[in-house]
């Protein structure tokens, strides 16, 4: 059998003064799938993000990574983890002033001395490697171009390379294609699937359209209220079950509906 990538043990996070976040999460993931995180905001899918690439230690529960449980290992541990997990972002969060190539530069800092880093003295080595990516993104020939002046969806590409710089085993892309317009948001969802697929890299997004979902999921994972309500192949994903993860509230009404109609036949038989 292979052996899950990353593992969830009754996983419960609080914030300080907040609601419940995560409530008893139970998960196996594997490398071998493209998963989705799905569910309404505020169920809880960026906090289990941050769980997963140990920015947030839960309140209670073990992840383990590869066999490393990174909940509860010394947060020096954390941080040497955490280099092989990269992260993309809805805003992407590049350095503005810097250019594409320098912003893919980033993504070696953690793998380098301390002094190196501060001075940003970059081996002959990553900078060949920054710029296979950005070659790899499509982005080669806007390698010296400002990250500002680049467009969204360039911009994306760039935060994709700096997480594949990190050569990461994880991708946890939170709302990679939210700021994105159609065509854009298709590249870098190909992209995404791409390094799935052909690198073997896990990779786990958080999509708010379902559309998408279709199209590129393998799992589909739905979070609500911090708990997991649905979990399975993409082909399970029914219209039932969507309808009751984003307005399972209002689906109650047929209830009262049908009520209202028992009470309504009750009243003409009188
Ligand atoms: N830093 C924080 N401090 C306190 N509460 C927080 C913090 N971050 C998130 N929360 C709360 O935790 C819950 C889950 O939030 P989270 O951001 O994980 O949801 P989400 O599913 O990512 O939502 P969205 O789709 O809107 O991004 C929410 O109730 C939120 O208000
Ligand atoms: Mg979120």
């Amino acid at each position: 059998m292979v052996q899950p990538f990353i593992r969830l043990e009754h996983i419960n996070h609080q914030y300080s003064g907040g609601n419940k976040a995560l409530v008893d999460i139970n998960l196996s993931l594997s490398a071998e799938e493209f998963t989705v995180l799905i569910g309404p905001s505020g169920a809880g899918k960026s906090t289990l993000m941050r769980v997963l690439n140990g920015l947030v230690r839960p309140t209670s529960g073990t992840v383990w990574i590869e066999n490393v449980p990174i909940t509860v290992v010394p947060e020096r541990t954390v941080r040497l983890e955490r280099r092989r997990i990269g992260m993309v972002f809805q805003q992407f969060n590049l350095v503005r002033r810097l250019s594409a190539l320098e912003n893919v530069l980033l993504g070696r800092l953690g793998f380098m001395p301390t002094w190196q880093s501060t001075l940003k003295r970059y081996s002959r080595a990553d900078r060949e490697l920054a710029m296979g990516l950005l070659e790899r993104v499509g982005l080669a020939d806007h390698a010296w171009q400002r990250a500002d002046t680049l467009s969204g969806g360039q911009q994306q590409r760039v935060g994709i390379a700096r997480a594949l710089a990190q050569q990461p085993r994880l991708i946890l892309a939170d709302e990679p294609i939210s700021a994105l317009d159609p065509k854009s948001a298709e590249g870098v969802m190909d992209l995404l699937r791409d390094i799935q697929e052909r690198d073997g890299i896990a990779v786990i997004a958080n999509l708010h359209f379902l559309e998408t979902v279709r199209e590129y999921a393998a799992r589909v994972i739905a979070l609500k209220k911090g708990a997991v309500v649905f979990d399975g192949r993409l082909e399970e994903l029914t219209e039932a079950v969507t309808r009751e993860l984003y307005y399972g509230e209002k689906a109650a009404q047929p209830q009262y509906a049908s009520q209202a109609s028992e009470l309504n036949v009750a009243l003409e038989s009188r």
